[in-house]
Formats: C-alpha cells, sequence, structure tokens
C-alpha cells in the first residue's frame, strides 16, 4: 500500500498550478478568486500535497483564531483513493490548530463526507445555493453600509455566525452592500458584496431586515445567487415564493465542540469554504 503523500504550504508561484489542480477537481473557472483571500492574508494558507511527479492535491484555510475553515479541497481524478483527500484534511486541521482553532468547520460535497466523517467531523445541516431574481419583500428601511458601520457589521456577524471573523470582514474596503439600522447605534442587519463569493454574504438579527436585504441584493435586473442555510425556514420560504431555482447545496461540518452558530439569522453566505 502506498503511503499518503506529504502535505505542504503552496508557494506563491505555485497559486496558480493549485487553481489549475482545483478546476481538474471539479471546481469551474472561477475557484482562482476564492484562493484570492488564503493566497493574500497571513491568516489563510493553500495546502499542496505532492505526488511523485508534483502536486496532487490542494486544501485551503481560513483561520479566525479559535475557529478555521477548510475549503478548495480537491484532489486530481487519476490521483483519488490513495489516501491524498484524507491527508489535505489532516494537514489542514493540524494548519488551523496551530493558528488556534479550537473548533474547525467546512461545507462538504457528496465526495468529501466520508473523508470527513471518518477524521471524526459531523452533520450540522446543509446550505444550498440558489438563484433568481427577487420579488416582493418586507419593507424595512436600507441605506447603504458606510465605514462608520464596522463594528455594528461584527457585532451582527458574530451572533449570527458564533465566530469572530474579522481577519475576512477588515480587508473588505471600501465596504459595498446594504444596511438595516437596529435600535441606538446598532445594525438590525446587513447584505456585502466581497471578491469571493457569487453573491452577497447577509446576516441579520430578525427575518423582516434578513429578508429586506436578500431583496435588495438580488433584485436584478439579470439573476443573482444566494447562499442560505436551510435552518433559515423564513429565509427558503422567501426564495421559494420569488421563484428561485436552486443550483447546488453543501453540508456543513464541524470537528470540535459547536459554536453559537445561529442559521436563522444568515441569510447569504459569502461562499462555500468559510461559509
Ligand atoms: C473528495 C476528494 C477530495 C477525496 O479525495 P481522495 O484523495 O480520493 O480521498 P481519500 O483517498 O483520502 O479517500 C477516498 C476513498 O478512498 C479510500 N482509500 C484511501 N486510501 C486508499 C487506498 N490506498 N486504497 C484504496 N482505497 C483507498 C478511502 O477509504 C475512501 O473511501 P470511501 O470514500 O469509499 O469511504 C476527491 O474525491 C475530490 O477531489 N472530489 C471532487 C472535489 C470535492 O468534492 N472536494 C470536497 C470538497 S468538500
Amino acid at each position: 500500500m502506498l503511503s499518503a503523500p506529504a502535505v505542504r504550504e503552496a508557494a506563491d508561484h505555485e497559486v496558480a498550478l493549485a487553481c489549475d489542480l482545483l478546476r481538474r477537481a471539479g471546481f469551474g473557472t472561477q475557484v482562482g478568486r476564492l484562493l484570492e483571500y488564503p493566497r493574500r492574508s497571513p491568516a489563510g494558507a493553500i495546502l499542496l500535497a505532492d505526488g511523485p511527479q508534483g502536486p496532487i492535491g490542494v486544501a485551503c484555510c481560513a483561520s479566525f483564531g479559535a475557529t478555521g475553515w477548510i475549503g478548495a479541497l480537491g484532489v486530481a481524478p487519476e490521483a483519488r483513493r490513495q489516501g491524498t483527500g484524507s491527508a489535505l484534511t489532516e494537514g489542514a486541521v493540524a494548519w488551523l490548530r496551530q493558528q488556534g482553532a479550537v473548533t474547525v468547520l467546512l461545507y462538504a460535497t457528496e465526495a468529501g463526507r466520508p473523508v470527513y466523517e471518518r477524521l471524526g467531523f459531523e452533520s450540522e445541516g446543509r446550505a444550498t445555493a440558489w438563484r433568481g431574481v427577487a420579488g416582493s419583500a418586507p419593507g424595512v428601511p436600507l441605506r447603504h453600509l458606510a465605514e462608520r458601520d464596522r463594528d455594528g457589521l461584527r457585532a451582527v456577524d458574530r451572533a449570527a455566525t458564533g465566530e469572530d471573523r474579522g481577519a475576512v470582514l477588515d480587508v473588505i474596503a471600501p465596504l459595498a452592500g446594504v444596511a438595516a439600522d437596529g435600535p441606538g447605534d446598532g445594525l438590525d442587519g446587513w447584505a456585502l458584496t466581497s471578491p469571493w463569493g457569487a453573491g452577497a454574504a447577509i446576516a441579520a438579527t430578525d427575518p423582516a431586515a434578513g429578508i429586506a436585504l436578500m431583496a435588495a441584493a438580488s433584485r436584478g435586473p439579470g439573476p443573482g445567487t444566494l447562499v442560505v442555510p436551510d435552518a433559515n425556514e423564513p429565509a427558503r420560504e422567501a426564495l421559494r415564493s420569488w421563484r428561485f431555482v436552486r443550483l447546488n447545496d453543501a453540508l456543513r461540518m464541524r470537528l470540535g465542540p459547536p459554536v453559537a452558530w445561529a442559521p436563522e439569522r444568515q441569510f447569504g453566505l459569502f461562499n462555500l469554504f468559510w461559509g
């Protein structure tokens, strides 16, 4: 039996090769945009698994301190079923633990799920990507996000994810999106565009604000994409009433103790890498 391949961090000149490998693994043409975050952020990493003739697999990491995410994990079709996917997952978990991760999270495909289950990951529920144009929504007043909203934005994000995602929120500049004002200085919710997703990331403290923000983020004229946890029933109901079409879904999985995740406060994920 072959021994599991060595896993190491990619050098900067190998990022194009990593994108190429991921496209061959089935990740689509836009995967390069997703890799820009782990490539540029000190809180991210791109790992490669080496075969006899060069790299055969990729895994990416995003650290948020006590939590960490694994994403864009793929193995070249001709190199599968030799332990490479497992070795990449173990390498990514080790990297994230070094950054302080107590809980490691990921969104799994059906192909990835057995690999992660064998390593102890547990299922937490699905998220679905939808595409369409929004119809009518609650009349919640919205305004453009501004620099002064950064604290409020982070507080709503923390309440929705149970994580401190400052590492990713702080590098989004300028802030492009809309906000719903809450009582006092706080926000009820926000919808934020970023370079790393097909649609907007959206978090809100209540369904009316969340659905108004979803509508603002995908009001057309062309169809927009929204990725929403299946556990957010009001968001799913709105998508169904707007006749959005399901594109694909993935299973959120966790290694380590649960975080205070509130899927009913997530109305749009950045992507299926770090949620
Ligand atoms: C999911 C994916 C990364 C798995 O990669 P992989 O290198 O085949 O993973 P592993 O080899 O560690 O495990 C896969 C299977 O091979 C088996 N296997 C591992 N080593 C083996 C060996 N030496 N001989 C025979 N079988 C072996 C494992 O037991 C496992 O079996 P199971 O899934 O039927 O339980 C790969 O299929 C892939 O890139 N898929 C497309 C992209 C994708 O879905 N990525 C996951 C995103 S979350």
